[in-house]
């Protein structure tokens, strides 16, 4: 065996020569890895090995370029210079495929003259994801390989395709038995000395591109097919146009070009620096400084949920889908039957899961009226009203009733953990697990941290919600938390705004050219303005009640603060204009012309503000984690980072002097916090605050 550096050793078996990467934990093509690539290949080309294979230790095949060191000087070896020193060897290159073969690590394996890979390997380009395109010629050879069709999908998409259906596009050669990669690895070099098999450099493979030469149509068509989901973001376009390159271009060195000039582009610019922290923010978030990896966990082995409402139906999903067994108790027993409908109504119009699959996980699920069917379940998640007495009798009797350890989660919006849990022996039990609607669709799950919740109880959560797919994210307790605190904070501008003379529809437009899904009112119309309305205590004072009134509760009744035509398409409503007219002349207040700029200063700075006030009161660990609750949770455009990095970018002096500005004129709903102004004072960003 020869070491030829910390991560990279060259063995020998037989005339196969072996280069094994170890450079945990994902193997990135760190400096170091491209060095030990290059190294090793060199080597191997030059002995009188017949072929060499590929293959790495631990968990994946190389998962793509060390993103760690994007922005940073290069060292050692290109990326392209090991590249070249792969396709252009002499001898059969094999690379051997388990976990994951991602970006720059599946560019890497292109270049191997041949590819197998274990049933569980994927493969894919997901740079889009990181606002990039794959820059070592992926966008280039991909399509030589799979076609522009399944390019296109793939590099705008960054999809993990799994081995079986890499394997039917071309990507991989052969499958081999799971387990025994190194074994089928070697079998597949010594037959390709056998057989004579050519060296195969898909740089060179043209008939797909010649196929697609002259339709340009293939590309406007799937431009506008995903205007909708790429609207805002710049790396899919240019990962198309790496595309049309590969096909346009007289040479393979050509397209490659035009693909390292926009990979440049992007490199360089906000959106992918925003990603890229983004990506970091999401793994930092399962971080807690107080509660180490290692604290022993609570087995959770049954689910028990109180309420069978819109929200508990989609908590229930969670745990059924990985195979939980959830108990669900209710009070009414229509309200029961309606939330049991519901969840297998959801199952039946997936299209992901086939019927056996319903009824598997229908058959987990159980319901009752009888509060004492609790008792054998390690973790009991309350989300029946949001009343704080109703919340209080429910813990109250689930003190009585839970088994010793289980833990006890209320998934309130708004209420004070501490407060609930003070109503039971065991408040060190008691955590909130915050879904966002739709339970079993949103990616968020802010996990509310009681003065007196215990630290395996917290462990336990923030490990749960990875085992059902979430984002976790801590926070502790306050009015709110994270998000909906924050959120608070833009609801109450938008009204105002409206009250001064912006109509609904320029606040919406200017946050949804922000990037915003949608405004606010399209929000509001869509969840319904009846939600916490009551037609009994309705006296028409607000431009809400009013509507209401009118029976204008959003587009379930086909108007709200919008009027529908018949495709659900929203128009500005002249109703609308009027009541807020009316409105603002009975308050005597003089409407004004509002900006765009201002529109968006005074609904996205007051929820940076608040982010730092609540950082400053420790109710977020560090400010990524604010931003991963609001990419996650409420549709902050990923390309912008989120609300604290985005407050970065702005600079925080500037969000500050907007802040004084603001409070000096229009009160203390402004007043800027001490952190930011402390982070100013010190010439500090938000970034600078470790946790
Ligand atoms: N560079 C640096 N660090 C990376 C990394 C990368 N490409 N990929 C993962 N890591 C780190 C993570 O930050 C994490 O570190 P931590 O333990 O300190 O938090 C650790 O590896 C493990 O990662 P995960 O927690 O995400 O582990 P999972 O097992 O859940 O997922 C994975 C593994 C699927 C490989 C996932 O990490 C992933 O998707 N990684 C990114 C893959 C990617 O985007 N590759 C393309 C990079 S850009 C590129 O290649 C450009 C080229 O075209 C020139
Ligand atoms: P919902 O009104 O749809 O459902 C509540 C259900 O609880 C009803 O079916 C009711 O019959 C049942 N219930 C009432 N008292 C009960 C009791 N003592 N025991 C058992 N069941 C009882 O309400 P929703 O929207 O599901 O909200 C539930 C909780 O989740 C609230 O605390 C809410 O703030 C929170 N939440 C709601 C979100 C949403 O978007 N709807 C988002 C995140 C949290």
């Amino acid at each position: 065996m020869t070491e030829i550096n910390s991560v990279t050793t060259l063995t020998r078996d037989g005339d196969i020569a072996v280069i094994t990467l170890n450079s945990p934990p994902v193997n990135a093509l760190s400096a170091k890895v491209r060095e030990g690539l290059h190294e090793g290949f060199k080597s191997a080309n030059a002995s009188d090995a017949k072929a060499i294979v590929l293959i790495c230790d631990g968990r994946t095949f190389i998962a793509g370029a060390d993103i760690t060191e994007f922005g940073g000087a290069m060292a050692g070896p290109s990326l392209q210079d090991v590249q070249d020193m792969m396709e252009g060897s002499p001898k059969p290159v094999i690379a051997a495929i388990h976990g994951t073969a991602l970006g720059g690590g599946l560019e890497v394996a292109l270049c191997a003259h041949y590819r197998v890979a274990v049933p569980s390997a994927r493969v894919g380009l997901p740079e889009v994801n990181l606002g990039l395109l794959p820059g070592a010629g992926g966008t280039q050879r991909l399509p030589r390989i799979v076609g522009v069709e399944a390019a296109l999908d793939m590099v705008t998409s960054g999809r993990h395709v799994p081995a079986k259906q890499a394997l039917a596009m071309g990507l991989v050669d052969e499958l081999v038995e799971e387990g025994k990669l190194f074994e089928g690895a070697l079998a597949f070099a010594r037959k390709a000395v056998a057989d004579g098999k050519p060296l195969v450099k898909v740089r060179d493979n043209n008939a797909k591109l010649e196929a697609a030469k002259g339709h340009p149509e293939i590309f406007a068509d799937f431009r506008k097919a995903n205007a909708r989901k790429f609207r805002g973001f710049l790396a899919p376009e240019y990962n198309i146009r790496c595309i049309e390159a590969a096909v346009n271009s007289a040479t393979f060195e050509e397209g490659l070009k035009a693909e390292r000039k926009l990979f440049t582009e992007l490199m360089m610019g906000a959106q992918s620096a925003a990603q890229r922290y983004y990506f970091f923010a999401e793994r930092q978030a399962n971080k807690i400084p107080d509660v180490p990896d290692d604290t022993p966990l609570r087995p959770i082995k049954r689910v028990g949920i109180l309420g069978a409402g819109t929200m508990g139906g989609g908590i229930a999903m969670n745990f059924l889908n990985v195979g939980i067994p959830v108990t669900i108790v209710e009070v009414q027993e229509a309200a029961l039957e309606r939330g049991l409908s519901t969840i297998r109504k959801n199952y039946e119009r997936s299209r992901t899961a086939k019927a056996e699959e319903t009824e598997a996980r229908m058959a987990l699920l159980s319901g009752s009226l009888d509060f004492d069917k609790l008792g054998d379940c390690d973790l009991i998640i309350e989300a029946v009203f949001e009343r704080m007495d109703i919340k209080k009798d429910i813990f109250a009797r689930l003190d009585k009733v839970a088994k010793p350890g289980a833990i006890l989660a209320s998934n309130t919006s708004y209420l004070d953990i501490d407060e609930i849990a003070s109503v039971t022996s065991r408040p060190q039990d008691v955590i909130g697990l915050h879904f966002f609607s739709p339970a079993n669709v949103m990616k968020l799950l802010e996990v509310i941290r009681g003065e007196k919740t215990a630290k395996d109880v917290i462990a336990t959560s923030m490990k749960l919600a990875k085992q059902i797919g979430k984002i976790a994210v801590l926070a502790g307790v306050c009015p709110g938390f994270i998000g909906n605190r924050m959120l608070s904070q833009r609801q109450r501008e938008a009204q105002k705004l409206v009250m001064e003379g912006a109509m609904p529809w320029d606040v919406d437009r200017v946050l949804y050219d922000f990037g915003f899904p949608m405004g606010p009112f399209a929000m509001s119309d869509l969840a319904g303005l009846d939600i916490g309305w009551v037609k009994e205590n309705s006296k028409g004072e607000t431009i809400r009640d009013v509507l209401c009134e009118m029976d204008r509760r959003g587009q379930k009744t086909g108007a709200g603060y919008y009027d529908y035509d018949e495709n659900r398409n929203a128009v500005p409503s002249p109703v609308t204009e009027k009541i807020i007219n009316d409105f603002i002349v009975k308050s005597g207040a003089n409407p004004r012309k509002i900006s765009d700029e201002e529109i968006l200063e005074r609904c996205v700075y007051p929820m940076i503000n608040e982010g730092a006030k609540i950082l400053e009161e420790g109710k977020a660990i560090r400010p990524s984690d604010i931003d991963v609750v609001w990419v996650n949770g409420y549709g902050w455009p990923v390309y912008r980072g989120g609300p604290m990095h985005y407050g970065d970018l702005v600079g925080p002096d500037k969000v500050l002097a907007k802040m004084q500005e603001f409070q000096a004129t229009m009160g203390e709903a402004f007043k800027p916090s001490a952190l930011l102004e402390k982070l100013v004072a010190d010439g500090k960003k938000f970034s600078d605050i470790k946790a």
